[in-house]
Parts: structure tokens; sequence; C-alpha cells
């Protein structure tokens, strides 16, 4: 295959600072061995996540120029509206700051106590909105979502059959269904069209609507193109406008496939629901035509939203990953297979057997890939997803033991990502030395951002 070359040139830099690992040993320790408590000077290479990090492009600048900032009736938003109206087809179009900003005020106007909204699999914030409500959040993704090393053109997909049941049993207790493209918790994996078809034909058949969580629509779009069958022809926009078709609204959160640093929105069909939903606006994020955003941030959003469909940087972005991929399995490093769109995501528990659930070997790999090569990536694993016994206080591991190494947009280049894998391996080299960790201190909500570490002697 020929070299898929960058498609840009870079017109303004960012200088990295360097720094030895010795140094790093001391920020890590002074950081308690938690990336999310490093300061980003001290990092080299920033896998954190591929949210809000992307550098916008000369007209995206340049768009910023022109923003109208006027409270109401603002020119930028008329330009953002045309082009997501283009894009989704929806008819009502509500900005917001970001993507969960967009499902708090779905889920505080669709979900009431008690009720159950299924998805292939929830986003954390999804998850929490809905639970906020006292509702369940239920996940169905296929089998084969679940298991790393097997290879699946869809793995994002959504168990038919599981849905249906769950239609039958509550249909009473279901106010919407949702689908998130990509399934980023399991993976960035897509969601094939038909699948996509099939959720919607069974959810109207219980007149329930159907939303989607739309962060990476175009990621999504472009592994249908590439892989479903009667796509190969169609341009990324065709594909993305036939997805939307089948859906009532979306939430989307423009920090990732709006290739924005901050925005997002939620869009709907139907008339009463959008009201609903911009009255509430109004309380919490702004008047409906900024929605908590400037107007130059609307511009940059437009246009951003009209790049991500060029299909040169789409097959850029999906070979990035597929690139780590390849030369980490080659390594003999175990990865989730195959590489989804925007992240790699490597099993932590086959990179260090010898480091048990309880002692973390995801949050091990991430201080060790820091110390090794000043890279930063989020451990998915028992420390975001573990659970603790209510009687004993014993740890209850989480299903997985993954390390997310998340791909910021248009930011790093090959030589960068060579750097990285070059770490990553002689990470793998080492592993043998690398000891578990424990909690010294945690807070009693989402401790994966605030609590602290010690190796384990
Ligand atoms: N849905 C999905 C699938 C997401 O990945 C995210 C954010 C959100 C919703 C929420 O959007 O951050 O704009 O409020 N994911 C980021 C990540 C944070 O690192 O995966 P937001």
């Amino acid at each position: 295959m020929s070299i898929i070359i960058e498609p840009f040139r870079i017109k303004v830099v960012e200088p990295i600072r360097q720094t030895t690992e010795e140094e790093r040993v001391e920020i890590l320790k002074n950081a308690h061995y938690n990336p999310f408590l490093i300061k980003s000077d001290d990092i080299l290479i920033d896998f954190l996540t591929d949210s809000g990090t992307g550098a916008m492009s000369d007209r995206q600048w340049g768009a910023l120029m022109q923003g109208d900032e006027s409270y109401a009736g603002s020119r930028s938003f008329f330009r953002f509206e045309s082009v997501v109206k283009k894009i989704t087809g929806f008819k009502h179009i509500i900005p917001t700051h970001q993507g969960r900003a967009a499902e708090r005020i779905l889920f505080s106007i669709m979900v009431q106590k008690g009720d159950i909204v299924p998805n292939n699999t929830h986003f954390d914030t999804t998850r929490a909105n809905i639970e906020f409500n006292d509702a369940e959040a239920v996940d169905l993704v296929i089998p084969e979502g679940k298991i790393p090393e097997l290879e699946h053109p869809f793995k994002g997909n959504m168990d038919l059959e599981k849905l249906e049941e769950l239609l039958e049993k509550y249909h009473d207790r279901i106010p919407l269904g949702m689908v998130t493209i990509t399934n980023n918790s399991g993976g960035g994996q897509p969601v094939s069209m038909e699948n996509i078809r099939e959720v919607s034909r069974l959810l109207h058949k219980y007149n329930m609507p159907f939303f989607i969580d739309a962060c990476r629509f175009a990621e999504n779009a472009y592994f249908i193109k590439l892989r479903e069958k009667g796509y190969e022809n169609k341009s990324v926009l065709e594909i993305a406008q036939e997805i939307f078709s089948y859906a009532d609204g979306c939430t989307m959160s423009a920090k990732k496939d709006g290739l924005v640093n901050i925005g997002g929105f939620l869009a709907m069909n139907d008339d009463e629901l959008a009201m609903k939903a911009r009255t509430l606006l109004i309380l919490t994020e702004g008047f409906p035509s900024y929605g908590g955003l400037a107007g130059r941030d609307l511009e940059a959003l437009a246009v951003g939203l009209e790049e991500v469909l060029n299909e040169d940087y789409l097959k850029y972005r999906l070979r990035t990953a597929e690139y780590m991929g390849e030369r980490l399995l080659d390594a003999g490093i175990s990865i989730i297979r195959p590489t989804g769109g925007h992240a790699v995501y490597i099993d932590a528990k086959a990179f260090y057997p010898h480091i048990p659930p309880s002692q973390f070997p995801g949050q091990t790999l991430v201080c060790e890939l820091y110390k090794k090569g000043g890279i930063r990536g989020v451990e998915i694993g028992s420390v975001m997803f573990g659970k603790k016994d209510k009687e004993t206080g014993e740890e209850i591991p989480a299903p997985m033991e993954l390390v997310r190494l998340a791909f910021p947009r248009r930011v790093y280049t090959q030589s960068h990502f060579d750097y990285a894998i070059e770490k990553i391996i002689e990470t793998f080299k080492d592993r043998e030395n690398a000891k578990g960790m424990k909690i010294t201190w945690e807070p009693p909500f989402l401790r994966h951002f605030t609590a602290k570490f010690e190796p384990v002697e």
C-alpha cells in the first residue's frame, strides 16, 4: 500500500517541551501516579482524549473573525443551522456548549423515574444523565463487540434480538432508544447502516423515538463506505444523510467530528419536544440562537462539519489508528481488534499477566507509558469501572483492563506516532519489571480523575 500522507501542511506550531525519563519519574511521583494530575506542559504526546483537542484549519480560524455576536438571531447561528440541516435533515437544531449539555436537556424532557433507555453502549455521561433521572441505561451491543481479539466489521452493532425482547417486555417504560456512532466505550467500533435501519424499524414498530449519539458520525460513515456492500460509491455526506434519515433526532459533541475545541447540539423533528428543549436551554445554556456558545464558535463549527466529511481527511484519520494497531500487533501486544476510528485500546491484562486486576494493570501501563515516553493515555478498567463490595469493601474488578490511546484530530504527525509506537514496544519489552498499583486515597465518585496511587512493593 502506498503511504497515506497527512492531508494538510502546518501553518502554526505549538512547541512540545522535552523531558527526560528522570524528570518524568519525579513528575509521576508528585502526581501520585495518576496522569490526570500531570500538567499538560509535562506531557510529550497527549493521547488522553480526542475530545476538544483537535487542530482547526485556516478556514476555521478565518471564520472565527466573521462571528456575529448578536444575542438573538445571529447570522452565525443560521450558517451553523443550515450546515447541520444539510447533513442531518432534522427540523430543529439547538446549539449547546458540548455533548453532555444536549444529553441533559434531552433526558430531562423525555426520561422519567423507572424508565429504561437502550443503546449499543452508553458513554459515561449519557449513562450518568439517564441515571440522574432515576432511570436505567441498558447496553445491548452484539456479543462480538465484547471480545477484544475478535475481528468483525461492525462491532458497534446493536443486538437486535435483545432489543426486541426488551421492547416487548418493557415498552411502557422505554421513552426512546439510542445508538452511539462510533461505539466509543466498546473500542470506537462502527455500526452498520443495516443495523441502524433495523434499530429504527424496531423502535418505530413500538412507536418509540430513535436518537443517535452522533459524536463520531463521519468516522462511522466512512467505515460504512469501506466495509458495507452498496456504499462503496456513495459520498460520506450521502451516507451520513442516510444514517440520520432513520432517526428522529440526535445529540452531538462537536468536540469530536465537529473539528472544534468546544460545542455541541441537540437536533430533532418533533415540534413539541423542541419547544420543551428550547425552554430548558434558555434556563441553563442560553438563548436558542447561541446555546452557550459564542457566534464565532458557531462559525468554526459550521466549517468543521463540512471539513470532516472530506474523504482524504477520513482516509488518513482511520489509517492512523490502523497503522498503530498493526505495529503493536506485530510486536505481540494485544489490542481491541480491529482498530476503531479515534483510538487504539491496549489490553493491559494481556500486557501484564503477572499483575492481578486488584492491582490495576491498566494504571500501571498508563504510568509506565508516561515514564518511558511522556505519553499520556487513559485507564479504562478497574480504576474507572471497578466497584467495591458494599459489605466487605473488597474491590470487584471491571470486565476488561484497557488503556485507551485516543488521537486528537490533525495534531500529531506520523513521526509522533512512530515515536509512541517505539515507546510502547520498549515498555512491553520491560514488562516483567513493572509493578502493580494500590490506591492510597480516593473520592466517593468518579475516582479515576483524582485518586492517588502508589506502586505495590
Ligand atoms: N457521547 C460520546 C460517545 C462521547 O464519547 C462523549 C465524550 C460524549 C457523548 C460527551 O460529550 O464531552 O462534549 O460532553 N467523550 C470524551 C472522550 C470525553 O474522551 O471519550 P462532551
